[in-house]
């Protein structure tokens, strides 16, 4: 019998880059894709707390949909916000640089300018339109997720060499894991 407890920490692998599914631009979410999506969204968010991260888009775990999960955990509790087809409505003029990293390149952070402030419309889990206006570590992250579902990663914001730099690194640390994973 599965219990509530086993359906919340129902989890979903992680992929990591380069994944040509990673560089695919994700289809809107219709309405026969309900009960996938508050499936996938539970799992979505039971993949996030584990990994840990505070956000993550459905092309990540492999599924080329318009959804994303985020919790900053304010506070430190949960508060997830479930974010379906989200689109970004106004963008600040004025710039803000924080380091970003990414579930699908662990281990592998860098600077990323972006637009100071963000408005996002986008549907919850109930189907309800919600709005949504972020600064600081909320607007990179919303901007971060989005950027998933057109197949952009944090590393095409950064020149070419910084870029090859972590490609390279995180190739590298992967191939060593894999390795140490074959030895134990
Ligand atoms: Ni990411």
């Amino acid at each position: 019998m599965r219990t509530m407890l086993s359906i919340t920490l129902d989890t979903i692998p992680i992929l990591i880059a380069p994944h040509p599914i990673l560089k695919a631009k994700a289809k809107p979410v219709g309405k026969a894709d309900d009960a996938t999506i508050r499936d996938l969204a539970a799992k979505m968010l039971a993949s996030m707390y584990l990994a840990p991260g505070i956000g993550l888009a459905a092309p990540q775990v492999g599924q080329l949909l318009r959804l994303i999960t985020i919790d900053l955990m304010p506070d430190n509790k949960p508060a997830p916000i479930t974010l379906i087809n989200p689109e970004v409505v106004a963008l600040a003029d004025d710039l803000a640089t924080r380091e970003e990293g990414c579930l699908s390149l662990p281990g592998q952070y860098a600077e990323v300018t972006r637009p100071a402030r963000c408005k996002v419309r986008y549907l919850d889990l109930t189907g309800a339109r919600k709005e949504i206006e972020a600064d600081g570590l909320l607007n990179a992250c919303l901007q971060h997720e989005i950027d998933h579902l057109e197949g952009v990663l944090f590393v095409d914001h950064l020149s070419a060499l910084k870029r090859n730099i972590i490609m390279r690194r995180l190739a590298k640390e992967q191939r060593q894991k894999r390795d140490d994973d074959k030895r134990r």
